[in-house]
């Protein structure tokens, strides 16, 4: 521990469990004062409860939400530091299975509510002359897919663009934006979602021979929100255990 978030206020938003757990975790380790957000109650308040946080039930679709979120940061630490859009989800949907009403759920939690974040978190941090804004991005849309993630890789994307454009307008207040580009984490909702036969074809697609964990993850956040990342904005980090690298199948070939 070396306390490299001391002093700083951070409000991590979809904290309740997996990467954005293992963020608050390791933003806690590195003494970071938390609020967390989630749209699961009782999960929420449990993890906030382990860490010494406070937590407000969020649903990050709505603009409302996000600026309650925000005041809470505001009214029981004085200041915002730090924020982490990490809500998103991924309900798996071939495109001619998905509705409009679908369409707009996975857009609403995942890209819109990377907007409302930031929107929300503006006016504190341009006060302050401040301010990180962090985003959980994916490779899957900026780079790669699989069948049944037209929404999902569109909102990924997405976010890929916003954080460029939010950078670029909130430079000259002091706020640094950026993202983490994870490839296949193993969280709870990867477990139940896709299956031992998924994870052990992922795990041989992955030249690192393991998925991520949620601290491999948190670790990149870490480094983007500490003071070491303060000359980086408007880019991601990809931690994928190199799984974007192969050109083919055949990288398991060991040299002659
Ligand atoms: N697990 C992976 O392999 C992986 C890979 C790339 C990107 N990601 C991204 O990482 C993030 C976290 O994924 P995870 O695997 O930990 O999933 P998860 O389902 O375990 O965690 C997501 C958290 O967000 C919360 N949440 C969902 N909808 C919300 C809403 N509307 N408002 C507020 N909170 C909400 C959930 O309750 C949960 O605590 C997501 O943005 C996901 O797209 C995950």
């Amino acid at each position: 521990m070396t306390a490299r978030l001391k002093g700083k206020v951070a409000l991590i938003i979809g904290a309740a469990r997996g990467i954005g757990k293992g963020i608050a975790q390791r933003f806690a380790e590195e003494r970071a004062q938390l609020v967390l957000a989630d749209n699961e109650d009782e999960a929420g308040r449990a993890t906030a409860t382990e860490l010494g946080a406070g937590f407000i039930l969020t649903d990050i679709s709505r603009m409302t939400d996000a600026e309650a979120a925000v005041r809470l940061a505001l009214e029981l630490h004085g200041r915002l530091d730090i924020v982490v859009q990490n809500a998103g989800i991924y309900p798996w949907q071939l495109i001619e299975n998905t509705s409009p009403e679908d369409w707009d759920r996975v857009m609403g939690v995942n890209l819109r509510g990377c907007f409302n974040a930031a929107r929300a978190a503006l006016a504190p941090m341009k006060a302050q002359g401040s301010g990180r804004m962090l985003f959980t991005s994916s490779i899957t849309g900026p780079h790669v897919t699989s069948p049944g993630h037209g929404h999902y890789g569109a909102t990924k994307a997405g976010i890929n663009g916003f954080i460029r454009s939010a950078a670029l307008e909130f430079a000259g207040y002091g706020i640094t934006v950026n993202g983490v580009e994870p490839g296949n984490i193993l969280t709870e909702a990867i477990q139940m979602h896709r299956g031992p036969t998924f994870i052990k074809n992922m795990e041989d697609a992955i030249p690192l021979g393991r998925l991520g964990s949620p601290r491999d993850v948190a670790n990149a956040f870490l480094f983007l929100a500490s003071d070491d990342a303060s000359y980086i904005t408007g880019t991601t980090i990809v931690v994928d255990g190199g799984q974007l690298l192969p050109e083919g199948a055949d990288f398991h070939l060991l040299p002659p």
